[in-house]
């Protein structure tokens, strides 16, 4: 069964068997169907944070609940709750088009609500912990439901508890958030936003112009997966200490950093940058010509390993240049 389809890079690889659920019975059944003949199982949500690299000799399940539903909190405040199987952006246009806030700077991720938290996505200044309030799960262990709420999903930079000791034991049903119905708070501190709000001529922005500059943004620079196999931003962005950040500055004048105590954050995107790599393209793959983190299927044909060794290419060579360890923020199968 081609999981091409069910990947954002667009990588052809095969599951021996395949299931998509729509619903908690179904997906019961999945699972224990898979226990019944002692397959292995590879969970698929949006397909935008996965690099398969082989074909896949287990149940590879798809996860398709559906459904949006809301409770008023106190007249200001609303609780919206997504099914895993929403697609991210448009549970994001839903919320607008209501006027609730709170998700405007999160428009345009690929993926779907169900994996949003695995790695606490964010952009533009704004991270789903800031609005998440919990998440209900399927407890592999012991196939019972669970809630998370937000402290014990533990995030932080681009990770959560669904990333480290809950590493494959939980399956994420659906996810709450608190939105604004009133009183939106309208981040614009990061710096495109700002510019961008500029160019459109806007100078009191409501949610909506927010997230519109957002998708301009993105749109811009960030390949769009239909078009072109991507899966976002390929590393992480490096944390290293304030100690080695100035030695650095000794020897790369100009080098970018946001310091947090005493650690700078360093963007991959332009180590790699200026190793060279923007833009170039070695077979099937690529750094994106106008966003050297991201790494592109450039010709549909690339198989996972050729972008697997691709990425260790551009972590050997911003290693050897400047000392630091990218680390993969795409999941590898
Ligand atoms: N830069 C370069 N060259 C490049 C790309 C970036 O020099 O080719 C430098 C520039 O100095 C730029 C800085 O990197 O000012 C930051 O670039 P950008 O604003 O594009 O953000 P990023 O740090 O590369 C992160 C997230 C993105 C998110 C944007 C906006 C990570 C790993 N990535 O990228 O998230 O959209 O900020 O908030 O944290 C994703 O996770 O898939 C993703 C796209």
């Amino acid at each position: 069964f081609s999981l091409q389809p069910y990947n954002t890079f667009g990588v052809d690889v095969n599951a021996k068997y395949f299931a998509e659920v729509q619903s908690i019975e179904e997906l019961k059944n999945a699972i224990s169907y898979s226990r019944k003949h002692e397959l292995p199982i590879l969970l698929l949500g949006g397909g935008s944070n996965i690099l398969l690299t082989k074909d896949f000799d287990g149940l590879a399940i798809k996860l398709s609940l559906k459904g949006i539903s809301e409770e008023d909190l106190n007249g200001n405040e609303v609780l919206v709750t997504a099914k895993a199987g929403e697609n991210w952006h448009e549970f994001v246009l839903y919320s607008l088009e209501k006027n609730y806030g709170g998700l405007e700077n999160l428009s345009l991720i690929p993926g779907n609500v169900g994996t949003s938290p695995m790695q606490n996505i964010g952009a533009y200044g704004t991270e789903i912990k800031d609005i998440f309030v919990s998440c209900t799960v399927l407890d592999l262990e012991s196939l019972e439901l669970k809630t998370f709420n937000l402290e014990q999903c533990r995030f932080g930079y681009r990770d959560s508890i669904f990333k480290q000791e809950g590493k494959g034991r939980y399956v994420i049903l659906e996810v709450s958030f608190k939105l604004t119905k009133k009183d939106h708070r309208i981040k614009t501190e990061y710096g495109a936003i700002k510019t961008e709000l500029e160019n459109l001529g806007i100078s009191s922005p409501t949610i909506q112009d927010v997230s519109k500059a957002v998708i301009n943004i993105r749109q811009s620079k960030l390949p769009n997966p239909k078009e072109t196999g991507n899966a976002g931003s390929f590393f992480k962005n490096p944390t290293i200490p304030l100690t080695q950040f100035e030695d650095l500055k000794q020897k790369f004048e100009n080098i970018p950093g946001y310091p947090n105590g005493n650690e700078v954050k360093v963007p991959a995107g332009w180590l790699i940058e200026q190793c060279g790599w923007k833009g170039k393209q070695i077979g099937n793959v690529a750094s994106h010509k106008l966003q050297a983190l991201v790494i592109v299927n450039a010709t549909g044909k690339a198989t996972g390993k050729e972008i697997f060794d691709f990425s260790t290419e551009i972590i050997n060579s911003v290693k050897e240049k400047f000392g630091i360890e990218l680390e993969r923020e795409v999941n590898i199968l």
